[in-house]
């Protein structure tokens, strides 16, 4: 595994190894920190630096990725797209090229899906998605830790994303995909996820897993284990607030919805969260509610991932710049 554009940049195995890694840190993690120890483990990153890139806000990814790379021995250099001007001042692979001389990884927020293909097509150095219109892959992983954190275990789990067919469901159907659970996209007409993504999830799907799509909220939630949802407008998408909750009336996930789903139902979120709109305060803040450990997880899973992608081990050329 080069880069992290897409969950489907790993296979089974890697995203198993992930998840793994992932636990051990955040058990590692809580006791370092219970013990009164430090929670750094410099061994990692031995010093290498990531460049995180924002061109769209963040609390968790900003947050997570940074402290997940001080407890790795590394350093970040954090920048934003009014300083870069990505596309504006210079062409995004002379970026890419640019940074690739300083840093060992380059993690980018970024609007166009595209940006994230064009560097990872002109530098060697990692170059991990924390979130495009099309994905959110960090997201996924964090996400499929809290549920195995949970449950015990993924496969012939059933997953019920509720709200948009969007950046977070298209990398909710890949992981759900190829950890062999059961992934359904409960979505209004207009707003399903892209075919091409339902498509390659399929594709993904093991023995035990399966993917599919209804506009029948409770049909969709009906004995589900994860209850899952989203904000109805993404960031860019702010002008079509006023017209998108008028298509997502009826897929709210209230406490009706979640009494469909299974008695040991869980309910996660990405956040930041909208409570009165895609979910009621009665759900996100109830006894099913795992979002906050889901915001924790995305710390471990980020570590997790860094260590697979730039540990020791993981291939000579990575993380050095192509010449
Ligand atoms: N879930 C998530 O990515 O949060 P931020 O947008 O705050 O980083
Ligand atoms: N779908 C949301 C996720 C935020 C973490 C967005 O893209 O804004």
């Amino acid at each position: 595994m080069q880069d992290f554009l897409s969950v489907a940049d790993a296979t089974p195995a890697d995203l198993e190894a992930i998840l793994d890694r992932a636990d051990d840190l955040r058990l590692a993690r809580h006791a370092a920190l219970a013990a009164g120890r430090s929670p750094v483990t410099a061994d990692v990153l031995d010093g290498r630096t990531v460049a995180l890139v924002f061109e769209k806000p963040s609390l968790r990814t900003r947050a997570s990725f940074e402290v997940g790379v001080h407890e790795l021995g590394g350093a970040t250099l954090p920048m934003w797209n009014t300083e870069i001007n990505l596309g504006g001042r210079e062409s995004v692979s002379d970026v890419a090229r640019v940074l690739a001389r300083y840093v060992q990884c380059i993690v980018i927020r970024t609007f166009s899906h595209d940006n994230l293909v064009e560097m990872a097509a002109a530098v060697d150095v990692p170059i991990v998605n924390s979130l495009s219109d099309h994905e959110h892959p960090c997201q996924a992983l964090a996400d499929l830790q809290t549920v195995r954190q949970v449950f015990g275990d993924l496969a012939g789990r059933t997953l019920a994303y509720v709200g948009d067919g969007n950046n977070v469901a298209h990398s909710l159907l890949l992981a759900g995909a190829l950890a062999e659970m059961h992934v359904r996209v409960v979505h209004p007409d207009g707003y399903a996820p892209d075919d091409d993504v339902v498509a390659a999830a399929r594709d993904l799907v093991g023995e035990v897993g399966s993917v599919s799509t209804t506009t029948d909220p409770r049909a969709g939630v009906e004995g589900a284990d994860v209850v899952y949802t989203d904000v109805w407008a993404s960031m860019g998408q702010e002008a079509e607030a006023a017209a998108r909750a008028t298509a997502f009336d009826g897929f709210r996930v209230t406490t009706d919805l979640m009494d469909l789903a299974a008695d040991d139902a869980i309910f996660l979120h990405c956040l930041p969260a909208h409570r009165g709109e895609e979910v009621d305060a009665a759900v996100i803040d109830g006894p099913a509610s795992r979002v906050f450990d889901q915001a924790e997880n995305r710390l471990h899973a980020q570590k997790a991932l860094l260590a697979h992608l730039l540990g020791a081990g993981h291939g000579s050329s990575r993380g050095t710049a192509r010449p």
